[in-house]
């Protein structure tokens, strides 16, 4: 999508009709220039109509992300957070990565970004993450820690709790948390996380932390994408703001961190268990090489590992894709 493109949808997101001439005059180019940059938007799940003698009108706008809306909710320090908002960008996990050196993960003033859409998103083990324009809080940011990366086992699964916490916080009480760490409603998924650490000479490390959440879909993403998914929309019948959502987010992350980073996953690990949707669950385990392990779910160990209970007794993972496995053994 184009930088007119983007500006013209900044105008029309009043959900209103504005004719080609007055959006022309107001981006300073010519009326065909409009008509072509509001071609073939559709696949970025946004739906404008032209109308003879009206204009245009964006059918389903967004929310904008407002830096002063995600500060302004009470629950957060604005001093904490440097916060920078696109309305396109590659990856906001592979902006951060490039543009924020170590020094400059502090977390006196935790660097966020976050934008309405990626044009690159990605997902762990070398996946793409693909969500439409606005449709979705796709964001990142950089936290520091005082040890090594080798210590830092259980931080993805740490971030899934912040994140069941905050959809509590607003009543959505049916989401789980498949290992390690995807966010699921109805076995589907709602939202993905991920981390990207790097190591830091004198033994400290950062994490670049990214986040993805389905808040309204449009059919067409849906069908781009090779799972089934769930969102926020149909989830819960009040209108949730992705500022809002954010700003919880921001804040729990500031909370939750500093008790990892000093007394590590096994803090948490009971309450994880608590929210992890295959606990006790016939499953298989994909192995990155291809090997699937059968068993049933017991726990994760105090590294974030999960346990499986296997025919050859209990033994613990730390990677591989699990799911449901529908005949017991
Ligand atoms: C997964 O479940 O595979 C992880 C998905 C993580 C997606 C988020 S969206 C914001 C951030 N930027 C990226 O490119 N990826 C993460």
């Amino acid at each position: 999508m184009n930088q007119r493109a983007l500006s013209i949808l900044r105008l029309l997101n009043d959900g209103q009709y504005q004719s080609g001439e007055s959006l022309a005059r107001k981006i300073f180019c010519k009326r065909a220039t409009i008509s072509n940059s509001l071609k073939n938007l559709d696949s970025y799940g946004i739906k404008i109509v032209k109308t003879r003698g009206r204009g245009y009108r964006w059918i389903n706008p967004i929310s904008y992300l407002n830096k002063d809306l995600i500060l302004g909710f009470s629950s957060i320090d604005p001093s904490n957070f440097k916060i920078t908002l696109f309305d396109a960008l590659d990856s906001t996990n592979t902006f951060l990565l490039n543009n924020f050196s170590s020094g400059m993960i502090d977390n006196s003033c935790i660097p966020v970004v976050a934008t309405e859409y990626q044009t690159n998103g990605r997902g762990r083990a070398g996946r793409l993450w693909h969500s439409g324009f606005g449709d979705s809080l796709t964001f990142s940011f950089g936290w520091r820690f005082d040890k090594g990366v080798s210590a830092l086992s259980g931080l993805s699964l740490i971030i899934g709790i912040a994140i069941i916490r905050v959809l509590r916080s607003f009543s959505i009480n049916c989401v789980s948390i498949k290992w390690p760490n995807d966010i699921l409603f109805d076995n589907k998924k709602l939202a993905g996380i991920l981390i990207e650490l790097r190591s830091d000479i004198f033994g400290s490390s950062y994490a670049i932390i990214g986040i993805g959440i389905n808040f309204k879909s449009s059919d067409i993403i849906k069908s781009s994408i090779n799972q089934e998914i769930a969102d926020l929309s149909a989830i819960s019948d009040e209108y949730l703001d992705r500022n809002q959502i954010l700003s919880a987010l921001l804040t729990e992350f500031l909370s939750i961190l500093p008790v990892f980073g000093d007394y590590g996953f096994a803090y948490f690990k009971k309450e994880w268990i608590s929210y992890h949707a295959f606990e006790r669950q016939a499953v298989s385990l994909i192995l990155p090489n291809g090997n699937i392990i059968v068993g049933t779910v017991d726990g994760v160990m105090e590294d974030g590992s999960i346990c499986l209970m296997t025919p050859s007794g209990r033994n613990s993972y730390h990677v591989g894709d699990i799911s449901i496995r529908r005949n017991s053994l």
